[in-house]
């Protein structure tokens, strides 16, 4: 075959030019009628039903078997969100969603996203996108000082220390376990020479406690080391003393503890481990120590919720999610780290396409996490910070705090009910006085009535409804709704019972 004349390719170019590609004024109506819904939907969240009733499978007779061969008109995308989605979709940021935890939600992180997706670079590496490796840099110091992080998180210090953004908590979790992984290997490396690495991992041993979330048993499982699980006291709270026996234990045991996982803010109920306690007795024992505080960590913007966090500069790594209470649309886990370098090394494979003339001057942080590929996801916080400011960003966690506590009040005053763990956060966890199986049954039915959404969980024996305060349009009148149709249910549970 001979060779293809310009000619030829120029026609074989042709022939494979898309067609009715979306162009430039097209995607300005679409993103402009977008933005339109995306407003409508936020303002009017209130009035949806907040849980879908969809069945599992309810989509597929909805869309057609295989993709398009040729294009869609935008419009009729548009027309397919009201129709098809928004019937499986759990509205997360109506004031009436009580569940779990919250997940942030605003304008400016909004539109960040948009620059961010648009820009659309990976930033692995600081030649990758210079402005998105400094920027995060820079968003972290910020943030850093707005908790009052000891200097040696800070990079502005000067010294390892510094900030990095992870996908979630549970990234954070396992990271800084294989960053402490890697400097235990090392250490005990050197005091046993003759040892292998292989049998120093098989002997390392962590510790979280049995109210830790279920992402730190699975970094261990992930990481491949034991993790132990340490029973709180009678307050759900994880004690200095119960760390040391464990570790004395696993030491005259023959294994090496490593790391360990202290959390302020429990999924279940909100609760705070005692990190002033833990902190001595990790540093004690050259024991890594993680604080997850992934949903309360936002708290400590307000200087009168950082007592909770007293302690911290025993620590080796802090991580708390933005994305969760601060207003940054996930995904945004906020993560220092003292030293870094123990990533870095841990992390560290050089290939040469990935080189640049610039390495060590600024940090290249596909080192410090586990995937690659990163997106610019600073600009979304660095829009919250700006556009709300520190002011407005603490009276956010205020109001959700006092709109928590006057729920607590409420459920007070109602002596069918009792509250189970002291109301600290934007989390209330009561139950009906009575047995699991009632609660059980109350809770089907304040979800069954279709206004509110909450979940349960339990501790011990004891099982009980947790009532979070999750939108950012939560008010007053929200939270006594929220209320009443509890009542409603009780009344109809325990008529019905015979209560
Ligand atoms: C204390 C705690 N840690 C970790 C997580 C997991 O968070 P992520 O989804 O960011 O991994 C949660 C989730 O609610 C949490 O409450």
């Amino acid at each position: 075959m001979g060779e293809k004349r310009s000619g030829d390719i120029s026609k074989d170019l042709d022939n494979l030019k898309l067609t009715n590609e979306m162009d430039a004024p097209a995607f300005k109506d679409f993103a402009k009628e977008m933005i339109d819904y995306v407003t409508n939907y936020l303002e009017n969240i209130r009035d949806r039903r907040v849980l879908p009733t969809v069945e599992p499978g309810y989509l597929r007779p909805m869309l057609p078997a295989s993709a398009p061969q040729q294009p869609d008109q935008w419009q009729d995308v548009m027309a397919d969100i009201e129709r098809v989605i928004m019937p499986g979709v759990t509205h997360w940021h109506s004031p009436r969603f009580h569940a779990y935890f919250p997940t942030a939600n605003s304008y400016p992180a909004i539109v960040a996203d948009i620059l961010s997706d648009s820009i659309a670079c990976i930033g692995f590496s600081w030649i990758a996108s210079p402005a998105c490796t400094e920027l995060e840099v820079i968003v972290l110091d910020w943030l850093g000082k707005m908790l009052d992080l000891p200097q040696d998180f800070l990079a502005s210090s000067g010294g390892k220390g510094g900030g990095v953004i992870q996908g979630t908590a549970s990234e954070a979790t396992l990271v800084a376990l294989l960053g402490a992984k890697a400097r235990t290997v090392a250490r005990i490396k050197k005091e046993h020479p003759e040892m292998k690495e292989s049998d120093i991992i098989g002997k390392l041993v962590g510790y979280c406690s049995s109210q830790s979330h279920s992402s730190v048993e699975r970094a261990g499982l992930l990481g491949g080391v034991r993790m132990r699980s340490l029973l709180p006291d009678a307050g759900n709270k994880l004690q200095g003393a119960t760390l040391e026996q464990a570790i004395k234990e696993d030491i005259a045991a023959g294994l090496f503890p490593f790391y360990a996982v202290c959390t302020l803010g429990t999924t279940s109920s909100c609760t705070f481990d005692n990190l002033e306690d833990l902190g001595p007795v990790c540093n004690a024992n050259n024991i890594w120590l993680h604080v997850d505080a992934a949903y309360a960590g936002s708290a400590f913007i307000c200087p009168e919720y950082r007592y909770l966090m007293k302690g911290i500069d025993r620590a080796d790594s802090f991580n708390f999610n933005p994305h969760k209470w601060m207003l940054v649309n996930f995904d945004c886990s906020a993560m220092w780290l003292k030293d870094p370098t123990w990533l870095v090394n841990a992390f560290n494979v050089d290939p040469l396409y990935l080189k640049h003339d610039q390495q060590g001057s600024a940090p290249d942080y596909r080192h410090w996490q586990i995937p690659l590929g990163r997106r610019f996801r600073s600009l979304k916080l660095w829009f919250v910070l700006r556009l709300y400011g520190i002011e407005n960003l603490q009276k956010h966690i205020r109001k959700h705090i006092m709109l928590a506590k006057h729920f607590e009040s409420l459920v007070r005053s109602d002596d069918r009910f009792e509250i189970t763990q002291e109301v600290l956060m934007g989390l209330v966890c009561f139950r009906a006085k009575g047995s699991n199986e009632s609660n059980e049954s109350l809770l089907k039915k304040i979800n069954g009535r279709g206004v509110i959404h909450m979940v349960p969980s339990k501790i011990g024996d004891c099982y009980f409804l947790r009532m979070a305060v999750c939108s950012k349009y939560t008010e007053i009148e929200d939270i006594e709704l929220s209320w009443k149709e509890v009542k409603a249910a009780a009344d109809e549970e325990f008529t019905t019972n015979g209560h």
